[in-house]
């Protein structure tokens, strides 16, 4: 067994009563000292055996794990969490800094989830991660800076969440980007960048994720139940005019979606999409130098309109609900997508109504 795997196995096995945390302290398996709270194990092949004596005389998790010459386990329990729904978890988000990954990383942790910031903007992305942890929740927050196009990277993610948290909960593929454009416009070189961040990251993203997952569901109860979700789009539904580079990219995600979906089932692994409508109050619309409501201005797209309200308007028009799709929203589906147990492969339209299943 490697770390990871030791990590993932013991955060699992001491979970029996609430999600714990499981870190490597310094010491290298050091018996010498061990406390009363203090769980040795021989050999990793007994990991199982000895939490089950473990837990016959005690209800509470051990404090520390000690895995004799090889590695001494921290294991930290939340305590009471109130009416947090997601007390525990461990949960990645993709495209963390901004947009809709902060805001969805942002309210996961007030739910309680212990919440891993995934970006390529370090900057933003690890000042985001300290106003987090300045609240002093027990629950914690970390920045890995990532490129999702990259699997080495998104390996490196999945194994920084690991020695950090113990393991890893759910993991949302939000990071995205989007280059419009129609055929005579679009260059080969920005179709590729695309489907690699839009398409292929989301494998590298479920690809990494399920291999601690798969450990995870090894080791617990069977009633752990992990996701990946995708952060889709209404133009992974429909066809998208003028900007078919990423409607099809989001249309594969759902092929990825369901394929995933079927395979990891059997591991306690849901694989879900969430699909939004067009969210105008964040930076890829309402970003004053070069959102598309400024772009669209610019280019005319919208007949008639003189101003940034009048472009907004015309297009709070063509929902149902009269207004773009919220932070809150897409964090609805996502925490229906996770606390229900009986739902995978689907692909979650949060809409405003705009867009239809058949
Ligand atoms: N904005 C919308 O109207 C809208 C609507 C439906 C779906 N979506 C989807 O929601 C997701 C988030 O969109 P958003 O509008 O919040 O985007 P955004 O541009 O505001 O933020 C995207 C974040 O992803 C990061 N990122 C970009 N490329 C990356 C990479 N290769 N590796 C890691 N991080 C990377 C960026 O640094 C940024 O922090 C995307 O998947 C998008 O397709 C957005």
């Amino acid at each position: 067994m490697d770390i990871l795997e030791i990590l993932s196995a013991v955060r699992m096995l001491a979970s029996k009563n609430g999600l714990v945390t499981c870190r490597l302290t310094d010491e290298k398996g050091d018996v010498s000292d061990a406390g009363v709270k203090t769980l040795v194990i021989e050999k990793p092949e007994e990991i199982k055996n000895s939490f089950g004596e473990w837990f016959k005389e005690n209800t509470e998790a051990p404090e520390t794990v000690v895995l004799k010459d090889v590695c001494s386990i921290a294991v930290s329990s939340l305590g009471e969490t109130g009416r947090q729904r997601i007390p525990g978890r461990v949960v990645i988000v993709t495209g963390g800094a901004q947009g809709f990954g902060a805001g969805i990383a942002e309210e996961l942790f007030e739910e309680g989830a212990n919440i891993v910031v995934a970006d390529l903007n370090e900057e933003v992305g690890s000042e985001m991660v300290g106003k987090l942890n300045a609240k002093d929740y027990a629950n914690k927050a970390l920045f890995v800076k990532t490129d999702v196009s990259d699997p080495d990277s998104v390996e490196n993610l999945v194994k920084e969440t690991t020695l950090r948290f113990g393991g890893l909960d759910v993991m949302i593929s939000n990071a995205g980007i989007l280059r419009a454009g129609g055929l005579d416009e679009m260059d080969p070189k920005t179709f590729e960048i695309m489907t690699k961040v839009n398409y292929t990251g989301y494998f590298y993203c479920a690809k990494y994720s399920s291999k601690v997952m798969k450990i995870q569901s090894e080791y617990s109860d069977g009633n752990h139940f992990m996701d990946i979700i995708q952060i889709n789009s209404k133009s992974g539904l429909k066809g998208s005019n003028r900007n078919f580079a990423y409607a099809g990219g989001k249309f594969g995600g759902i092929g990825l979606t369901q394929s995933f979906a079927l395979e990891l089932m059997p591991n306690q692994i849901k694989v879900n999409s969430i699909c939004p409508g067009n969210f105008f109050d964040g930076p890829l619309w309402s970003n004053p130098e070069n959102g598309l409501f400024v772009q669209y201005l610019k280019a005319g797209k919208v007949p008639g309109a003189k101003t940034i309200e009048d472009v907004k308007k015309f297009y709070e028009n063509q929902v149902p609900a009269r207004r773009g799709c919220r932070v809150i929203d897409v964090v609805r589906a996502i925490l229906y997508a996770i606390e229900q147990e009986y739902e995978t492969g689907q692909a979650i339209p949060v809409t405003g109504g705009q867009e239809m299943l058949k």
